[in-house]
């Protein structure tokens, strides 16, 4: 089953905001309807969006065929729905290069964005599995934060789709899953997927991560990421930075996965990033809350980057 694809002239999408409860298709005939998706995360994940962007266009270059100017609004509000994670905007920006040829030619890129994303994962589960196995040992237990499975990423996903492999090989002893608060993508999505797939897990809240790894419960962290920057900064779902400095003080390696389609070496370092505020309702009704949806991972707290192409060993001094 597809997190999103092209259906029948519009976009289906399984909402992500009903999971686990109810597994519900939402069908987005409208680019309003995609973008309040979008915003609510009933469809997230760096790679989903990316795809979402780029049907995205292709809805609104069907419904604004005889419109060009209203086209362009809708385009660059579809670009724009979310700030953090690029792949959103690069879908987008790569279906609307097609728009001069017409709204089959803008699909037809959709639909490249989309495979691409499918066959980015595959690559990424063998390459990942290979690498853990190389720095954690034969069968590491591992913790993940957020949620980066098919849900994220139309099928298997960017990390989660590394410890689906290593399963599959029969080398994974355990998975912690980070409940990542305010919206639970781990404890929710993360968690209902690692059960689908038979994966044995335990969901810990996100500040006992770090404890976790001090005491040994752990050989190793792997996650994905919304936008990797020229220098090898890791954008992604916050309370990653405070993970990845666990694992440095417990000398475990700490594993980024994520397509190249995540890599942005225009973006330079992690401050040039605008990281999206969630707004104070999310985390309680009782306070005013700052809700940063994503932190920056400096470079030298990150062992490896695991893309489709390549590994990109930033403790060794490479960069992206
Ligand atoms: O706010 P979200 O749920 O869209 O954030 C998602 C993440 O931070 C994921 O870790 C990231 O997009 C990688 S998904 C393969």
């Amino acid at each position: 089953m597809r997190t999103i694809d092209w259906v029948d002239g519009a976009i289906e999408i399984i909402d992500q905001t009903a999971l686990p409860g109810e597994l519900r298709i939402l069908r987005l005939h409208t680019v309003p309807e995609l973008i309040a998706a979008i915003q609510s995360l009933a469809v997230r994940g760096a790679p989903a969006l990316g795809v979402a962007g780029a049907f995205g266009v292709a809805l609104a270059a069907r419904v604004h065929a005889d419109d060009p100017a209203a086209l362009t609004v809708a385009v660059k509000k579809v670009e724009t729905a979310r700030p953090t994670a690029v792949n959103l905007a690069r879908g987008v920006r790569r279906a609307a290069a097609r728009i001069g040829y017409g709204p089959e030619a803008v699909l037809a890129e959709a639909y490249a964005v989309r495979d691409e994303e499918i066959v980015a994962s595959q690559a990424m589960a063998a390459r990942g599995a290979d690498l853990l196995v190389g720095l954690c040992g034969d069968r590491p237990r591992l913790l993940t934060h957020c949620n980066t499975g098919g849900l994220a990423a139309v099928e298997l996903g960017t990390a989660l789709g590394v410890l689906y492999e290593l399963h599959r090989r029969g080398a994974l002893a355990g998975v912690v899953a980070s409940e990542t608060r305010p919206l639970l993508q781990g404890a929710r999505l993360t968690s209902w997927e690692l059960s689908r797939w038979g994966i044995e897990h335990r969901v810990a809240v996100d500040s006992a991560g770090p404890f976790l790894m001090a005491r040994g419960e752990v050989d190793g962290v792997v996650l994905g990421a919304d936008r990797i920057c020229a220098n090898g900064d890791v954008i992604n779902k916050i309370g990653t930075y405070s993970h990845a400095l666990g694992a440095r003080r417990a000398g475990l390696p700490f594993v980024v996965v994520a397509p190249e389609s995540t890599v942005d070496v225009s973006t330079p370092h992690g401050a040039a990033v605008e990281i999206e505020d969630r707004g104070s309702a999310e985390v309680t009704p009782w306070a005013e809350a700052v809700n940063p949806a994503f932190d920056v991972t400096p470079r030298d707290l990150v062992t490896a980057i695991v893309t489709d192409r390549r590994v990109i060993r930033l403790d060794r001094g490479e960069r992206p």
